[in-house]
């Protein structure tokens, strides 16, 4: 199999312009910005020959509400191994993870899966795109990538959603939630309040 492709950011001076560059704004306001909204924690995952990985990521967004049009909208950094995997499949597949499911937080959001399998032990089957989907995944949607654009250290991708499920089951995690989550985990406390 070829190798996979790699992001290299020294050949792109895009992101130095992008993170470097002075601000005149006054930054802290944007924190301020960013705790007003509640983001949607998502699995995404993709294989590419025998390669496989995911990440957990909340730069999703619905592209299109026509309904026999569905597209969405995510973005990633080019130097996550997904990344790659996405890049020379052309496809992903997304999943919600719900409250039963915070320990695939752990396994794909915390370490790249560059020298591990990170799918190792989970039950998926094969999408129409080819991606993984988790069997235990309450909701998920199968993409193929129609457009990129690339900004800097990141890839934007614009797909159509070929495929979807969807069951009844625990609340879906929000940004919010999982540190709620997260820590009463490093705290040791058994009692996690509901939502
Ligand atoms: C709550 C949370 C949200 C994240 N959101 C994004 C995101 O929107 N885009 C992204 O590229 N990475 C995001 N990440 C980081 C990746 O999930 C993480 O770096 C992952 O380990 C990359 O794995 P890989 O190298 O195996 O692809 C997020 C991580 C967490 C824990």
């Amino acid at each position: 199999m070829r190798n996979l492709p790699k992001w290299d950011s020294s050949s792109d001076d895009k992101i130095n312009e992008a993170v470097y560059r002075e601000r005149p704004m006054n930054v802290s306001q944007l924190s301020h910005i960013w705790a007003e909204v509640d983001p949607v924690v998502w699995l995404v995952t993709s294989r590419y020959g025998n390669a496989s990985g995911g990440l957990i990521a909340t730069f999703v967004n619905q592209a299109s509400i026509v309904p026999d049009c569905p597209r969405i909208v995510v973005g990633l950094s080019r130097q996550h191994h997904t990344w790659g995997l996405i890049e020379a499949s052309g496809a992903f597949a997304l999943h919600l993870v719900d409250e039963e499911h915070v320990d695939w937080i752990w396994r794909f959001g915390l370490h790249s899966g560059r020298n591990a399998d990170k799918l190792h032990g989970l039950d998926f089957d094969e999408g129409q795109t080819g991606s993984p989907i988790l069997s235990e995944a309450r909701c998920w949607l199968d993409c193929r990538v129609e457009a990129r654009l690339n900004t800097g250290d990141r890839t934007i991708y614009l797909a159509e959603v070929v495929d979807a499920d969807h069951r009844a089951g625990s609340p879906i995690l929000t940004v919010q939630r999982l540190l709620q989550l997260a820590c009463v985990a490093a705290s040791g406390e058994r009692r996690v309040e509901p939502r």
